[in-house]
């Protein structure tokens, strides 16, 4: 017999959940956001590769001089649903901002630029999983499983709300100019590639700094997954260490966690969500067909 779920681990706004230990009122307030021309919002669904792309952008502009550790990245980068706009008092301008947001919920402005990652549904299912034992105190799920966890996730019953939907309302905007659309698994495949596409595409002093030898080479250097498994109370502060955050960042650890029958279920649920769409093709040989 099923488990009776647990039903309190999230907050619910209009239908839509965030992690207990947030508010509506900060979650209204980044709804409500003015955005400023030349903000710089880097944009997930959670577990993508937010804090990986995060980094990457600040090492772009500090000309590859990593997050020290007693910076916080939720302080110089924040999420502005977890903040509200007060979370981004007297950051550097233009600011660079978090969100989980799907598209329809995110602030925007033609002249802000958002910067999307994208991961397969199969390896976020598991991070996201190891993401919400780690942190008990916002989803008291420490002793949860990974079946409990799949049933949430495929039913999109998690917080910031079901990937497929925050996934498709970004990508429909992919060709937008100020949208550059990227996967976590092309920037595993060639991290030097994707870290020049962002600096082209942010332009300005970014783009400058990548094309200094030297500073490329640290920003590679400071953003690989060896660099960034040090020191990690840099890049989330209430994390129980029990489940490090910066944890494995493998393509394809899905299959040390799936069932047959989990990995039908989601495949189904892929196929029937991006129906229409090319979205199969960025994870070919990575998902189940
Ligand atoms: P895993 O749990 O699969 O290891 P987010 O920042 O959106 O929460 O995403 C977290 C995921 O990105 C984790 O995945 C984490 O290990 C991975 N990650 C973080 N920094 C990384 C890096 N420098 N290189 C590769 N993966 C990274």
């Amino acid at each position: 017999m099923k488990k009776a779920r647990k039903r309190n681990m999230y907050i619910l706004y209009n239908g839509f959940r965030i992690p207990n230990g947030y508010s509506v009122e900060n979650l209204i307030s980044a709804i409500d956001y003015k955005v400023q021309p030349g903000e710089i919002f880097i944009a997930t669904y959670p577990k993508c590769g937010t804090t990986w792309a995060q980094h990457i952008v600040w090492l772009l502009r500090s000309k590859g001089l990593p997050l020290s550790p007693d910076q916080k990245m939720s302080r110089m980068i924040p999420q502005l649903e977890e903040f509200g706009k007060e979370g981004l008092e007297g950051l550097e301008v233009p600011r660079i901002i978090k969100t989980h947001l799907p598209y329809s919920m995110s602030p925007h402005h033609p002249e802000a630029k958002y910067i999307y990652i994208a991961r397969n549904p199969f390896d976020c299912l598991v991070s996201f999983y190891h993401h919400t034992k780690g942190f008990p105190a916002y989803y008291d799920f420490a002793d949860g499983t990974f079946d409990e966890y799949f049933e949430y996730f495929i039913e999109g019953e998690v917080d910031f709300g079901d990937y497929f939907d925050n996934l498709l309302s970004w990508y429909a905007h992919r060709e937008d100019n100020n949208l550059l659309f990227l996967t976590y698994e092309s920037m595993k495949k060639n991290i030097k590639e994707a870290v020049i596409r962002i600096a082209e595409f942010l332009g300005g002093e970014y783009d400058k700094n990548a094309k200094n030898k030297d500073i490329l080479n640290n920003v590679l250097l400071h953003s690989s997954f060896e660099y960034m498994s040090k020191d990690q109370s840099r890049w989330s502060s209430e994390r129980s260490f029990n489940i490090p955050f910066i944890r494995k960042g493998w393509v394809g650890d899905w299959k040390n966690y799936f069932s047959e029958a989990q990995k039908k279920r989601l495949a189904d649920k892929f196929k029937i969500k991006t129906k229409g769409t090319e979205l199969h093709k960025l994870w070919a040989g990575i998902i189940p067909d």
